[in-house]
């Protein structure tokens, strides 16, 4: 298969090879996943180029990227066979592991190969795993929120985009900051499959931030 791959760490362009390595072959309890999108995440590359401090190679050669999805090819033993041609989207890949969705294959515990509706794409797939999860943790860690008022700081950034529309999925009224009026329109237009049908996607307040940024917007969702 082909994979992108480091055997030292660093920056992108001095460490990562793009190349040819074996087809995994599933363990026990694992799936194959023939692999249509790979999702980056900032762990991916704040893990590659030492963010932690540690230079030292967890494993001799990484295939990154935790995030993905595909469509399942080959089952290990004690997994049902009925799985082979699911479409799936992935989370954790690489977590205490070496090899990540970077490639055509990733063979990976079977509980980390989550169906993935014919609706979705395998691009909004591939987007579903940490970034959504993070904020469906902040979410409903607590149980349900409905009927509650949701605040998302930072309603543009990739765990805001997923909040906004698992809120109103778990029946929240929400309000949402943004930074820019660029990304104030990109909150104005509901997601597609957000279920939102009602108008409201509208800014309503402007505010002096005190961070680097000079003002800040509200965007009702
Ligand atoms: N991505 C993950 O999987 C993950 C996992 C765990 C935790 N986190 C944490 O979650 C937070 C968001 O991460 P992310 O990956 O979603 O980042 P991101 O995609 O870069 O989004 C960050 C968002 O914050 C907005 N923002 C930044 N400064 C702002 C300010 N002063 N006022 C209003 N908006 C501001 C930006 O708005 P504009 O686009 O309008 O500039 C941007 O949309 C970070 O603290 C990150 O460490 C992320």
């Amino acid at each position: 298969m082909r994979a992108v791959y480091y055997e030292r760490k660093g920056p992108a362009p001095r460490v990562l090879v793009l190349g040819e390595l074996p087809d995994p072959q599933p363990g026990p309890g694992e799936v194959r996943v023939k692999l249509h999108f790979s999702g980056i995440n900032p762990t991916d590359t704040k893990l590659r180029g030492g963010w932690d401090g540690s230079m030292e190679m967890p494993f001799p050669r990484v295939i990154p990227h935790q995030d993905g999805a595909g469509v399942i090819d080959a089952v290990g033993p004690g997994v049902p066979r009925s799985r082979i041609g699911e479409r799936v989207w992935i989370y954790e890949a690489q977590r205490g592991r070496a090899f990540g969705t970077a490639a055509g294959f990733v063979a990976i515990p079977s509980e980390n190969a989550v169906t993935l509706p014919e609706s979705a794409s395998f691009e909004t797939g591939a987007c579903l795993g940490i970034a959504g999860m993070t904020a469906h943790r902040c979410l409903f860690q607590d149980g349900g929120i409905q009927g509650q008022a949701v605040l998302v700081a930072g309603g543009a950034g990739a765990v805001g985009h997923a909040a906004i529309q698992l809120a109103k999925w778990g029946g929240a009224r929400v309000a949402t900051t943004v930074s820019r009026p660029s990304s104030t329109a990109r909150r104005r237009t509901p997601p597609q499959g957000s279920g939102s049908s009602r108008g409201g996607w509208a800014s309503t307040a402007w505010w002096k931030s005190p961070s680097r940024r000079t003002s800040s917007s509200t965007a009702r969702c």
